[in-house]
Formats: C-alpha cells, structure tokens, sequence
C-alpha cells in the first residue's frame, strides 16, 4: 500500500494535515506531491511549515496560468509522478484546479482516488470550483463528505452511497488544533486594533474582483463600514492586480497587509467582531468559532454554515452588507451550533476508513518506490513556480 497525497492551493493545505498526519502515525507508506498552483511564501511554504506538514516528496512548480493550461500542466507532470511511483491511493482535497487535474489523471490510470471535502454544492456552473467538485466526486472511490448536505446531493447524482462517507470536516480539526495557540500570539496587535474590535475582510472570486462594476461599489461599502469598525484586509494577489489596475483607494481605516500565514489568519478569525468573505473555508471556520460572517455571495456550497452556523449571504448588495452590519453592532447575530461532526476527528475517521477499504493491502510490505526522474524536489528557497515537468 503506498498512498500519494496531493496538495496544490492555499486551503488544500488545512484540509489534508490531519490525514497526513494521522497516515504518518500510523505508519502507512505515503507521499506528499505539491502541484505549486500556489507558490507565493505566504500562500504555501507557511502553511506547511505552521500545519507540520512534512516537506513535499514532489514538487510540480506549475504556478499560475489559464484553466485549461494550469489543468494542463498538472496532469502531464502527475502523470509521471504516478507512472514512477505506482501508488495504490490518491488523495486530494477540496475544489481547486489542482484537484481536479489529479482526479482526472488518477482516474485514467485506474489508480483509486479518495476526495476530502467531497459533494458540496454550488448548483452554480459559472464557479470554477463547482466543476472541479462534480468532476471530481464522479472519478472518486471514497468520497469523504463534512455535512448532510453533501451526502444527499451525492446520492442524488447516482453515487453508489457504499462509496460514500459522513466524516466531518478536516479542516476544522486543523482550526481545533491550533486555535489557542493561533490567539496567544495576539495578531490583531500588529494592526493597532483591540479583540472584537475590527471586521475582517477577504475577497478573492474572480466573479467580485475581475469585473470593476462589482469591486468598486464593494469598496465603497467597505470604506463606509471600516469607519464604525475598523477593517483588516488581506489582500489576495489577484485582488491585489485588480485594485492596482484600477487605482482603487481605501480609507486609511481600512488596514491592508499581503495574505497572512494560517496562525495570524486564524487568531483573527477567532476574535473579530465579525468576517466579510467570498471565500469557502472561512464560512466553514467562522462557523466553528461561532464569528458572525457575512458572505459576499449569491449561493454556497456549504449550507449549513446558514442553517446551523452563523452564516448568511449577502451577495454585493450595499443595502444587505450594511443591513448586516448593522445587526451584528448591536448585538443582535445568531449564536450558531456546531454542525455534526466538526469536532476534530475527521482525520482519523478518514484513516480508520481507509484502512478498512484497504484491508489486507497495508499488511504487505512497502514496494521499492521508484525514483522520479525529472521532476524537482522541494527545494530550500522561495520555489519560482516554474513549471519543471513536459513543456
Ligand atoms: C484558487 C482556487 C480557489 C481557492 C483559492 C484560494 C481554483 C480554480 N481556484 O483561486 O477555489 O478559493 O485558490 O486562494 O483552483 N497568485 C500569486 N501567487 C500565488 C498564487 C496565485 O500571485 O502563490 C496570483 C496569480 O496572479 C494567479 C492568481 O493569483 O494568476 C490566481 O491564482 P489561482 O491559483 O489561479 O486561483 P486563485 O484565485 O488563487
């Protein structure tokens, strides 16, 4: 039994540690290939550092491009990597270009595939990531699922439901396990502001920041609301492009930094008085903390952040962001329930199924893997995110 794990994006990072890690205790062979999808300092070697994530076996360096190109050029690399290696399970996670070109080459060379974080629904085609997802869960053995939800649309979609697993969400035991450690660092004090005391904002969806009639007014509400309550803004690079391109301005109560590493990001998380996001996983993570959010969507794939936590859409409607605002200031949000299984042992449900899948195969010793040739290895300095595999 040899298990590849395969991570390439800033939340692949939080979402596949604990099985790694419950793999590594365990002693079952694995290897940890990184795409480079993300390459950035705070966008990747952070993370794996802060999660102790041992260093990637593999890395693809494909860095940044078109759908088609960046899909492209995982495949041709992965291909090798699985041609050489031979493992008998790949494991991705999440929605990511990265996951979907794996699942597309683990598929085709019969290798079974496990997807973490599988069956969450957009019912939204124009995202990127809803592709990626229904791809992905129809190429998958083990489909490791984090709400109800996820299990009704699989079976919905003819998933056979013995393929189908209930077993919380991973990246909540990666919150779980680093979130007193994350606020005994007390990052909000780098930016002058007290607990409780500022919105945190992040904004990344092509579908917000690509188009200037969207962004722009979405500024504009931030710069308003950043003056009752000050307002924390990583910015994602592609945010960052946008906002350049058009000479976007903000408030001076508006705080902008670079993306954080996970434990700053996390600390001010677990003690903003509220989030504005477009992201997937803060939804998920303010829920688990019980933080206001305020989504800066039309739709989500994870409904029972709404329904059970402490989520609600908003959309980029200035009238809903405000009137959310508004209600969270006077102390008026719901106080959410932590959904069924967020409770940080997901990781380990995921190996007790794995091992139950493999049965007999982990009892025979490890083959000889084979060298890959080719194809850098996680190197020491910041990686370049050139693209190492078939040009
Ligand atoms: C990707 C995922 C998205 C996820 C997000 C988390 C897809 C289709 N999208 O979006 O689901 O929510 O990651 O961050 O896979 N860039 C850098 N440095 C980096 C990485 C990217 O500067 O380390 C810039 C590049 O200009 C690049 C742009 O960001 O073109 C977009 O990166 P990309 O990985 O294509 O998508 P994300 O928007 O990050």
């Amino acid at each position: 039994m040899l298990v590849c794990n395969v991570v390439g994006a800033r939340p692949n990072f939080m979402k596949l540690s604990p099985v790694v890690l419950e793999l590594k205790k365990r002693g079952i062979p694995q290897f940890l290939v990184h795409t480079g999808q993300h390459y950035d300092e705070n966008m990747s070697r952070v993370f794996i550092e802060e999660l102790g994530l041992p260093k990637p076996d593999i890395y693809l360096g494909v860095g940044s491009n078109s759908h088609a190109r960046q899909t492209a050029r995982i495949m041709m690399a992965f291909e090798e990597v699985c041609q050489e290696r031979l493992p008998n399970l790949v494991i991705a996670g999440g929605d990511v270009n990265s996951t979907l070109a794996v699942a597309l080459v683990a598929a085709k060379q019969q290798i079974p595939l496990a997807h973490v974080e599988a069956g969450l629904r957009s019912f939204d085609r124009t995202m990127p990531e809803e592709i990626n997802r229904v791809v992905t869960d129809h190429l998958s053995t083990l489909l490791f699922t984090t709400e109800e939800t996820a299990n009704e649309n699989l079976k919905r979609e003819g998933i056979p439901k013995e393929y189908i697993h209930f077993v919380g969400n991973c990246m909540v035991d990666t919150l779980r396990k680093h979130v007193k450690l994350a606020i005994r660092q007390e990052p909000w004090k780098r930016f002058g502001v007290k607990p409780s005391g500022y919105a945190l904002l992040t904004l990344h969806r092509p579908s917000n920041v690509d188009d200037p009639t969207i962004i722009k007014p979405l500024l504009a509400i931030i710069n308003k609301i950043s003056h009752r309550l000050p307002v924390l803004f990583p910015v994602h690079p592609r945010t960052r492009e946008r906002m350049n391109q058009l000479g976007a301005a903000v408030d001076p109560s508006v705080y902008l930094t670079g993306p954080l590493g996970y434990l700053i990001f996390l600390g001010l998380i677990a003690k903003a008085r509220c989030v504005l996001t477009d992201s997937g996983g803060i939804q998920e993570e303010t829920t688990a903390l019980n933080i206001p959010c305020l989504t800066l969507r039309g739709n989500t794939e994870r409904p029972v952040t709404i329904t059970g936590g402490t989520n609600r859409l908003v959309g980029t409607d200035p009238e809903r962001i405000s009137q959310g605002i508004e209600e969270i200031l006077a102390g008026e949000w719901v106080s959410g329930k932590q959904p069924v299984l967020w409770d940080g042992q997901a990781g380990m449900r995921i190996v007790d199924k794995i091992e139950l899948w493999a049965g007999d195969e982990l009892k025979t010793p490890l083959p000889l893997a084979g060298k890959v040739s080719g194809i850098k290895m996680w190197g020491g300095g910041i990686e370049t995110g050139k693209f190492l595999g078939i040009d």
